[in-house]
């Protein structure tokens, strides 16, 4: 494809870069119009190495050839990333004072803008109302994701992440169908909490960040996700929150998890990723219980099992369907994680389960992390060290691995 990046005036526009690259690597031509002031964030030799085509800004250069108009009636697709509040006041007026100008009158293909700002801009009425006019002429809107902004003030106004732009982008331009797309798929992340009292609950220490990964891979792939998330932190949930492709659905406790699962139980895929806790607390104090009146130093809680979701799952799985397990193991003195895994696998039924060492130092919180995925009856079909979103691309591969093999 014939793709033109706009580039408008903030710092977000260092991540344009890698969007840019992105956009390179998977083959298509790739023409960058910043305006004057994006060059003050990002020069003109970076964008022209990183396109291999030359970079102006001004309606004046390349006249012979109309540069002005040419780009846009070249393009099959326009991004204009990051776009400032300026940049879309200007766009909403038809304004062409400069080549981006130009080129967005004169293009008929999608466009695609991922808005970048100071959240009480991105906020004011006159941002607001142009955001709502272009949306009525079909541009196509990326973002803000909410998160930190420059200078320390956080909320929403942060640029979505190239990744992401790329998704909406291709799709809105009816590019590559990825190798999942027209499954619906159902995720779970994060860590359930039980609660004791209003103030206390029994929780775990999942980050969510590989679930939220395995989310993420699966709609970059084409599916349609619901992301069943549970305690998971809105920073970790940002960039998935922000994907036309994801749903998040937030749950707490394990029973509320279940329920939010089970609601999408015609999915093609589920992924119970999410650390479910195995027991509640039997009876949960209306009231904050108190040391006061407790009497030999002591308290008992008594818990009772909570389902296991997963192996319902299983039971009830419907033809065609594919039930993915986690496993975070500890292996004890003389045994392999494999050991531990193979036999949870047997004792869960699942399609596959992708298994982790973890402990005190390690799995939790760390954006790197290595799995083993075997299947049903303990062979491995993939194992891969590595960001946990590669280790969700991998799990998705062997994902299709079982569901070919059917
Ligand atoms: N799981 C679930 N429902 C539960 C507990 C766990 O669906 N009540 C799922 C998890 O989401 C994960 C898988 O089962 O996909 C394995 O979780 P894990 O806690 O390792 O399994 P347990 O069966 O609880 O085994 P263990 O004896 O190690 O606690």
């Amino acid at each position: 494809m014939f793709v033109v990046v706009g580039v408008t005036g903030g710092i977000a526009a260092y991540k344009t870069v890698q969007l840019v690259r992105l956009l390179v690597k998977t083959g298509h031509e790739v023409h960058v119009v910043p305006t004057d002031d994006a060059l003050r964030f990002v020069g003109t030799p970076t964008w022209e190495a990183i396109s291999r085509h030359p970079v102006t800004t001004s309606v004046h250069d390349d006249v012979a050839r109309v540069r002005h108009v040419a780009l846009g009636q070249a393009a099959d697709l326009m991004i204009v990333a990051p776009a400032t509040a300026n940049t879309l006041a200007k766009m909403t007026a038809g304004l062409a004072d400069d080549l981006l100008g130009t080129t967005l009158l004169a293009t008929t293909a999608p466009v695609v803008v991922a808005p970048a700002m100071h959240t009480e801009m991105w906020r004011h009425p006159a941002t607001a109302h142009n955001m709502a006019t272009l949306r009525e002429r079909g541009v196509i809107v990326v973002g803000p994701e909410e998160g930190e902004l420059t200078g320390g003030d956080s909320g929403p106004g942060r640029m979505s992440e190239p990744e992401t732009i790329l998704d909406v982008a291709l799709a809105a331009a009816g590019g590559p169908r990825g190798d999942l797309s027209g499954l619906r798929v159902v995720v779970s992340a994060g860590g359930t909490r039980e609660p004791i009292d209003p103030v206390r609950y029994i929780g775990n220490r999942s980050s969510g960040r590989q679930g939220v990964a395995v989310a993420l891979a699966a709609a970059h792939r084409g599916a349609e996700v619901v992301l069943v998330a549970a305690h998971v932190d809105d920073g970790v949930l940002a960039e998935a929150s922000a994907h036309p492709g994801v749903r998040v659905v937030r749950a707490g406790t394990a029973a509320e998890l279940g329920a939010a699962v089970r609601a999408h139980t015609d999915a093609d895929v589920i992924v119970m990723a999410a650390a479910v806790a195995d027991y509640r607390v039997a009876e949960v104090s209306e009231l904050k219980r108190s040391k006061e009146g407790a009497s030999d130093g002591a308290i008992t809680l008594d818990l009772v099992e909570n389902e296991d979701i997963l192996a319902s799952l299983v039971k009830g799985k419907r033809g065609g369907q594919t039930v993915v397990g986690f496993a975070a193991e500890t292996p004890g003195d003389g045994e392999t994680l494999l050991d531990r895994g193979r036999r949870k696998a047997a004792r869960k039924g699942a399609d596959l389960l992708a298994l982790n060492e973890v402990g005190w130092a390690k799995g939790f919180e760390a954006s790197d992390n290595a799995v083993t995925v075997v299947d049903a009856v303990g062979t491995v079909v993939i194992e891969r060290r590595g960001t946990k979103r590669d280790v969700a691309e991998a799990l998705w591969d062997a994902v299709l691995t079982v569901r070919q093999n059917k």
